[in-house]
Order: C-alpha cells, then structure tokens, then sequence
C-alpha cells in the first residue's frame, strides 16, 4: 500500500510537471501565433494601404486629411458645397449629417461617385446615447459602474452604426476640477483614478471586440490635452501647468483610452506650455505617438488649425497648416486649411510627401480597421436600423443607468422615500419637459421617446398636481449675451399658482437648475448657482410648510448651500436622458435606493474654486482656529460635497479597517486592507467602499489622499460583508521630479470609507 502510494505520489508529481510543462508550452504557443497573427494583419493592412495610396494623386490624399460638416450644430460654421466636396473626393470625411436612416445613408454615399469610391469616416457627436439617451458622462461617472457604462456605450454604437455613422466623437475624458467649465457635463469628473476606468470601459463599449464588427464605432479620445483645466473655468481658454501636474493629474485618461486602444485622437483648442494642442508636437508625436505608441489618427477640433492664428503662433492659414501637419495632424476638422494650402507649402518644401503620406495612410489604415475598405463588411441595413433602435432593452439600460447615477445629497429626517399615496405638488420649469431631460450635447435623440418627470411620477402616485412655477433664468447679462428672455409679473403669477397647488398637496416635489442649454460647449458660468427666479420660487414653496423635496436637474455642480435652507431632501439628478420620468419615480417612492457617489466637488461658494478631494497639504494646513494657516477668512476650506460623496435610504456602519500586516518589504509584496460594512439601516442598498492612500513623505509633494481601489457591496438590512483589498507597490506609485512612475519607501496612510471625506484610517510602512 505504502510503496503504491509513494509511486503514485511520484506519478503524480511527474504528472504534475508534465502538465505545467504543456501548460507553459500552449501559452508560448498561441501568445506566439496571437503574436503572428497580429503581424501578418498589420502586414496586410500595411500592403493595402500602400497599394491603394499608389493609385491615388496628391489632392485624392489631400481629401483624406480633410473633414467636414454640412451644417453648423457644434461649431461657429458649416462647410460650404459639402455635397460637391464628397462626391469629387476633396473631403474624405464628413460628420454632423443627419436625418433618418436612409437618407444619412444616401448622403455618406455620396464618396461612391469619387473616381476611386474611398468611403467617408462618418462622425457624429454620440456623447451620452445615440436614439436612445443615457445620463450624461458626469452622471454616468457617479454609476461608479464601469461595466453598465461600457454597456451603454455598446448601446449607442449598436444603435448609430445601423444609421450609418462609424466615428464618435468620445470618450471625453478631461480631468475637470473648475465646476464653471461648462463642458464638466461631457467628462467623469476630477479623478484621473476612476476617470481611466471610464475612459477604458468607453472605448470597449464603442469599439467592440473588433472594429471590423458593423456594430463597432471608432472611439475619439478628445480632447487632447488638459482641455479641463481652462483658467477661471472660461471655455477655450489658456491652460497652464508643470508637466508634473500633466503626468499626475490630467495624462492618465487618455493614456488609459489609448491603451485601450481607441482609433483616433483629437487634439484640444487649448495651449499646453504656451503651444496650442493642435501645433504642439510634443504633444501629439513626441508624448502620444513615441512614448505611448498611439497608433491611430489625430483629428483637430472644429476649426482649430484656423484658430492658431487667433492664438498667436501663425501668421496665416498656410502656416496654420504647415505647423499642424507638422506637429502630428493627420485630418482637419472644418479649417480646411490643410486641403486649401499644403500643395504649395509641399512645393515650396515647408512640408514634406512622407508628411503628407503619413497622414493619410492613418486615415487610410483607420477606414481598414473598421472594415470600409472590404466593401461588403458595413452595408447598410435599414431592418437592422429599427431592430436596435430605442429597443425595449436599450430603454431599461437607460433606466439602470440613471437610477444608478442619481446622488441623494440630503435627506433630513428621512423626507424620501414618499408613500405612493402622498399627494404630490411637482413644481418647476423642467418637470414637465422631454427636450430638458437631454443635454446639450444630444444631437440625434429622440425627444418624442422621453419620459417627463412628470408622467413618470403620475404612472405611480395618480395624485400630482403639476406647475411650472418659475421661468429659467432672469440673469440679465445671459439674457442680453444669449437671448431669452424673463417676466417679471408673470413671474409672480407662476410663483402663485406653484404655491397654491403646493398648498393642496401632501409634499412638493420641484425640479430647478439648469436648462439644457446652460451647460456644455461655449456654456462657462461665473456664477454657479440656481438662478434667482428659481431661488425665489423655491423659498415660496418652503414657506408654505409644507416638506420640500428639490430634484436638481443640471451638468455641473452647483453652489446650493443657501438651497439647502428651503430643502428638506436633495436629490442630484444630473440630466438623465430617455427614461428619466420612470428612474425618478422609483427613487421617490423607494423602489431603487439611491446609491450614486459625485464624481467632482461641490463648492460651498464660488470663490473657493478650484477645490478637489486631491488636494495637497500646503506647509501651513489649517488645523482648526488658527492665523497664518492656509483658509479664508470668510469662507471653509472644506467643500460642501466632496468627491465620493453620497447618502442613501439606508446607513452603512464601517468597522475599523484591519490590514494583513504593518511592515512590508519588495515590490513583490502585498498587502490586504479588509473592512467590515454593516447595512445599519432599513432599506436594503448598494454602498461603493472607497479606498485611498496617501503618502505623507516623499520627494514630490503628494496629495492628501488618492482613489486607489473600490468595490461595490449590496447588503440587506442587517447584513454584513467583509470587503478585501490587495494594495501593492504599484499602487504606491507617483510620478517623480524626473517624471519617472516609481514609489519611495516609507509610511502611508490607508483610509476606507464611503466618501473621501467619510473614511477610517490605518497606517503601514514599506521598505524597499
Ligand atoms: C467640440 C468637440 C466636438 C466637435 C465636433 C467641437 O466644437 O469641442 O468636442 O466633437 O466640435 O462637433
């Protein structure tokens, strides 16, 4: 028996290896043939590009280059004779077309009456949703759900490339720290931690598994670079700011979306160390090409190549041209500079052909990956177009989303959930509205398709009473910039009637904040706080006694502390697309938990702007009452809401966190951080447990603390879950004065919490 087992025993042993081995051994195979077949794909492409640009004369490669759009919806104008342009190849890509199905497909047709039939790129601004709108990139960054966002981008590309289009103009991934950016809406908020997983979770969503799928998108990582960090928060203005910051705090997106392997680049409107984006080769060769390998193409932004000489580094459009191509543009967006000036400058040697051949193989390349130069792979399929489209699934995703990115900011003396029997006055100027619960940035959505708040609520509590009760904005000086218009006697009859249904009511439900049209492009604020018409309302409704329940519909954070006086509950509802009405109900009357976490700081006021989760110490932190010490005098340091913050029906109770060990050694190391979370409650919730560190000596200074990791837990009432993190040297790891990612040994703060600033603290040390 003995000698059985022991021969056995080796057997098994032997076994054991000679499986490893052939383990080994078929890995080293088939990366080696994933390796190869990797190759020969990119040595087939290689050889049809090639092959087809030698066909092609020098204005048929000029076209390439040059994009355009039959009509001004994002920008300052229209490209003329766009029709001519596509049909004789001098513009090889078009966006912004519109219309049903068949007619888009006859306009991105039009290339196949070009003498060689290239088809165009096809472009669209498909920012939250194609037909069917999700929340906005803000909102959605607040899931904390990189998988249901990856999810709804695959919905939007499914539903846009049945229509025709086979470029997005997104991810936006800008690190946005200044709330009177308009375009804060279109990002995932302040993190560059959590802003990469989005970034990542996107591009998989748009791309698909192969960009030859016709349900494949090519992603555009825009906007390159630090577009977020436009001084005083005013749109297209300067950026400035040491690389260190760049590599820290800005770089990690679009770095995570290349990675990704998203297809194209646009480079931003604004200067990055004193050169704008668009001309800035360190940028867009020497950062993305050579050092991250990026191996798509860059698009500018709308008219930006023009836009140089505004800026100061051109003389004229030719130069413009010459500076962009240079710098690593491969298409411009509507300048047409490129198209108009780079034969001569190619005859008077300021450019060269490689240059010119360069930038239109990527754009050539990219047309292969996708498929649009194998003519059967993208036909057009109407059936396919109204399978997809606004289907009864794509509706409940866009449901999911939006109940997943409401934030419930207050809720004093458990206001919500309502009783579906409550009698409820919905007052305000977008609570009966389809066109406000998109953004600006909808540009093909269907309105029709929206549910209201209102008919949301009314599907549940048959009892609401609804009106409008103020108008949107009184502020003169947007009125005389922007149009519009204010009432001030009408006002007082809206504010009436709002009071007297909410005197007939159990409960006021009213939705203020902004209109769709005072967040994203071009829609900087200077002053971030509901408008004063607005306001006004909302103190009438308070002063009837009645509890007050404010839905704050709006694409940036807002300055709400005084609201906070007339509100008993603060639901932050971002704008949140199709199914708004019915995600909203749900949530009033307690059939989804509110479990949404911000994704960017709100300011108590506007003059503590910018302030972000991490920050970093100063050599005079302010400790309490204290002079000399970084503060105002009239005003807290701490936000009103800091990042990672969010309340739920429920309470979540963390126990103390216990780490595996204190004192650890190598890279090689690891380290376990586990917390106990309790539903402490009465409804049962999802809580996302935050985990930070912070590394209080090192050779840069470091911020006060940094998102590392984070899991999702549901737990009934009662439960409990042990929740477990690996922290490894990677995670400790910052870029340096020689801008090198590395980490220093020494002691660090672990903190775990449900908010950055709601967290408990441990402390380890690490040695090299
Ligand atoms: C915006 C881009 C957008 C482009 C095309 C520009 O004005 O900055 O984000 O993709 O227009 O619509």
């Amino acid at each position: 028996m003995v000698k059985t087992g022991r021969l056995s025993g080796k057997n098994d042993s032997m076994n054991q290896k000679l499986r490893i081995i052939s383990i080994v051994v078929a890995i080293a195979f088939s990366c080696s043939a994933g390796w190869a077949q990797r190759v020969s794909k990119q040595t087939q492409m290689n050889e049809f590009v090639t092959a087809l640009m030698k066909k092609m004369t020098l204005d048929e490669k000029l076209g390439q280059l040059n994009l355009i759009t039959p009509a001004a919806r994002t920008g300052p104008f229209a490209t003329k004779n766009a029709t001519a342009k596509m049909m004789d190849g001098s513009a090889g890509n078009v966006f912004g077309v519109l219309g049903t199905p068949s007619s888009v497909h006859s306009k991105l047709s039009l290339a196949d009456s070009s003498r060689l039939k290239i088809p165009l790129l096809s472009g669209l601004d498909i920012i939250h949703g194609y037909k069917t709108i999700f929340p906005i990139p803000l909102g959605l960054s607040c899931t904390w759900d990189s998988t249901l966002i990856e999810r709804t981008a695959r919905i939007a590309a499914v539903e846009a490339t049945a229509a025709g289009y086979n470029w997005t103009f997104s991810p936006m991934v800008d690190i946005t720290r200044d709330p009177r950016w308009g375009r804060v809406m279109e990002g995932s908020g302040e993190d560059p931690f959590l802003g990469s997983i989005i970034a990542r979770a996107m591009v998989k969503g748009y791309q698909g598994k192969d960009l030859k799928d016709p349900t494949s998108l090519m992603a555009c990582i825009k906007h390159f670079g630090m577009y977020g960090a436009a001084e005083a928060g005013r749109d297209y203005n300067t950026t400035d700011m040491s690389r260190l910051s760049m590599y820290q705090n800005y770089l990690p997106p679009y770095k995570a979306a290349v990675d990704a392997g998203a297809g194209s680049v646009m480079c931003s409107f604004n200067e990055v160390d004193g050169i704008p984006a668009t001309a800035n080769k360190w940028l867009l060769t020497d950062l993305l090409r050579n050092q991250w390998g990026f191996n798509g193409f860059v698009v500018t932004d709308y008219n930006a190549v023009q836009e140089l000489i505004a800026h100061g580094v051109a003389a004229d459009y030719k130069q413009a041209a010459q500076l962009s191509l240079s710098a690593g543009v491969d298409m411009d967006m509507v300048s047409e500079s490129m198209i108009a000036s780079l034969k001569d400058l190619l005859k008077a040697g300021k450019v060269s052909m490689a240059q010119i051949d360069a930038a239109c193989s990527r754009v050539l390349e990219a047309k292969y990956k996708l498929g649009l130069l194998s003519g059967s792979a993208r036909q057009f399929d109407a059936a396919r177009a109204a399978q997809v489209t606004l289907t009864d699934e794509n509706k409940s995703i866009a449901k999911l989303a939006a109940l997943k990115s409401f934030v419930l900011l207050e809720n004093k003396n458990n206001t919500l959930p309502l009783k579906k029997n409550t009698h409820i006055a919905l007052i305000g100027p977008f609570a009966n509205n389809q066109r406000e619960m998109f953004s600006s940035w909808v540009i093909a959505g269907d309105v029709k398709s929206v549910v209201t708040i209102y008919d949301g609520i009314r599907a549940k509590a048959s009892e609401t009473i609804y009106a409008e009760g103020s108008q949107v904005n009184d502020d003169t000086i947007t009125i005389k910039k922007r149009g519009g218009s204010f009432d001030s006697l009408k006002q007082q009859r809206m504010i009436k009637e709002a009071v007297d249904a909410a005197q007939k009511s159990d409960v006021i439900v009213t939705v203020l904040g902004e209109s769709s049209t005072m967040s994203g492009e071009a829609r900087s604020r200077t002053d971030i706080s509901i408008p004063h018409c607005q306001r006004e309302l909302l103190k009438a409704l308070k002063s009837t006694g009645k509890p007050v329940i404010l839905l704050l519909l709006n694409g940036r954070p807002l300055t709400i502390q005084e609201d906070l006086l007339y509100t008993d509950a603060v639901v932050e509802i971002w704008r949140p697309g199709t199914e708004a009405g019915n995600a909203i109900a749900d949530v009033l009357f307690g059939d989804y938990n509110p479990s949404g976490k911000l994704t960017m700081t709100f300011p108590r006021s506007v003059g503590q702007i910018p302030v972000y989760y991490n920050h970093k110490n100063t050599g005079r932190p302010y400790l309490g009452k204290q002079e000399y010490v970084s503060s105002y005098m009239d005003q807290y340091n701490s936000p009103l809401y800091s990042f990672g913050y969010g309340l739920s029906y429920t309470t979540f109770k963390y126990s103390q966190i216990s780490l595996s060990d204190t004192l650890l050694r190598g890279t090689k190391a690891k380290l376990k951080a586990t917390i106990t979370v309790t539903n402490s409650g009465s409804y049962a919730g999802e809580e996302t447990v935050q985990l930070y560190l912070n590394d209080p000596v090192a050779s840069v200074t470091r911020p006060v603390e940094e998102l590392k990791h984070f899991q999702k837990v549901f737990l009934k009432p009662g439960e409990s879950k042990q929740v477990t993190f690996d922290i490894t040297a990677n995670d400790l790891k910052f870029f340096n004065s020689n801008l090198k990612w590395d980490w220093e040994a020494g002691r660090f703060v672990v903190f775990i919490g449900g908010g950055s600033d709601m967290v408990k603290t441990a402390g380890f040390v690490w040695e090299k």
